[in-house]
């Protein structure tokens, strides 16, 4: 029996890296998993369905109330609820790494845009349903650079500042109608956009993984776990709160 077993939990952003590895995990323990993305879903579909699980890929802008709309529909009308979602999609491998006085003003906007706006469009879409099931959980990404103050990405380290304060606010609201919306912040992980877009150097990661309790790179898998505990039942007492999940590289 799989600890989300039935479970209807929608993840964002999820075509490839973290987002799928979430993508896979909660499938794994018997959730029907919306596959959301801007790009093609269908591969990590494919594979989830091939392994025996459950998942149906829909394609929509996290910044598009529209499209969100009839993500939400769609699901609904799949599975007749929806019990979790991860807001996972951001704007992050692609971004130069440069000081705060050389960002492009329109990309400081697009990064807001869609790390912040959209986790705030997609929580309160979803959060009706939630409310007229009396049960729902929200997972947002930080990211541990909020606790380091990670210079040279400053839109992205800003808008992950934001998603913690967002979230805690966001929780005071739902409470009474048990749902709960907690924070994971992940470390420095090797996702594909990490390892293939090359904004961080081996001293970079090298540097990170010298930082950390547990001393060797994070990868997708890792994130894992802590997704599906706060995706369960065993976490309806915890709500507003953030976990670093980044082998002791800050401490919250
Ligand atoms: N990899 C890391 O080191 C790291 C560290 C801390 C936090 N995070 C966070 O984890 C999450 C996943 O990171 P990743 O490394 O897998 O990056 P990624 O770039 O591979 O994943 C982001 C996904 O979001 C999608 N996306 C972008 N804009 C979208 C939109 N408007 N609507 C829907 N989908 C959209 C992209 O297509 C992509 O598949 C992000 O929130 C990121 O900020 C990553």
């Amino acid at each position: 029996m799989g600890q989300l077993d039935g479970k209807t939990i929608i993840v964002t952003g999820a075509a490839q890296g973290i987002g799928a590895a979430y993508a896979r995990g909660l499938a794994e323990e018997g959730a029907n998993v919306v596959v959301n993305d801007v790009g093609d879903t269908s591969a990590l579909v494919e594979e989830i369905t091939k392994k025996g699980g459950v998942a149906i890929g829909i394609i929509a802008d996290v910044t598009d109330k529209g499209q969100i709309a009839e993500m939400v529909s769609q699901t609904v009308d799949k599975y007749g609820r929806i019990d979790g979602v991860i807001n996972n999609a951001a704007l992050f491998g692609k971004l130069l790494r440069q000081r705060f006085e050389d960002i492009d003003i329109n990309e400081f906007d697009n990064v807001m845009r869609i790390n912040v706006r959209g986790v705030w469009q997609v929580s309160r879409a979803v959060v009706k349903v939630m409310r007229g099931q009396g049960y729902g959980k929200i997972i947002n990404i930080a990211s541990g650079t909020v606790f380091k103050g990670t210079p040279m990405q400053l839109h992205y380290v800003t808008s992950k500042g934001a998603i913690i304060a967002l979230s805690r606010a966001m929780a005071r609201e739902v409470g009474e109608d048990n749902i709960c919306i907690n924070v994971i912040a992940p470390g420095l992980t090797e996702s594909e956009a990490v390892i293939n877009e090359g904004q961080f150097s081996k001293k970079h990661f090298d540097a990170n993984i010298a930082g950390r309790c547990i001393k060797r790179a994070e990868q997708p898998e890792d994130l894992v776990g802590t997704a599906i505990f706060l995706l369960s039942q065993d976490s309806d007492f915890i709500t507003g709160q953030v976990l670093c999940v980044d082998g002791g590289s800050v401490t919250h």
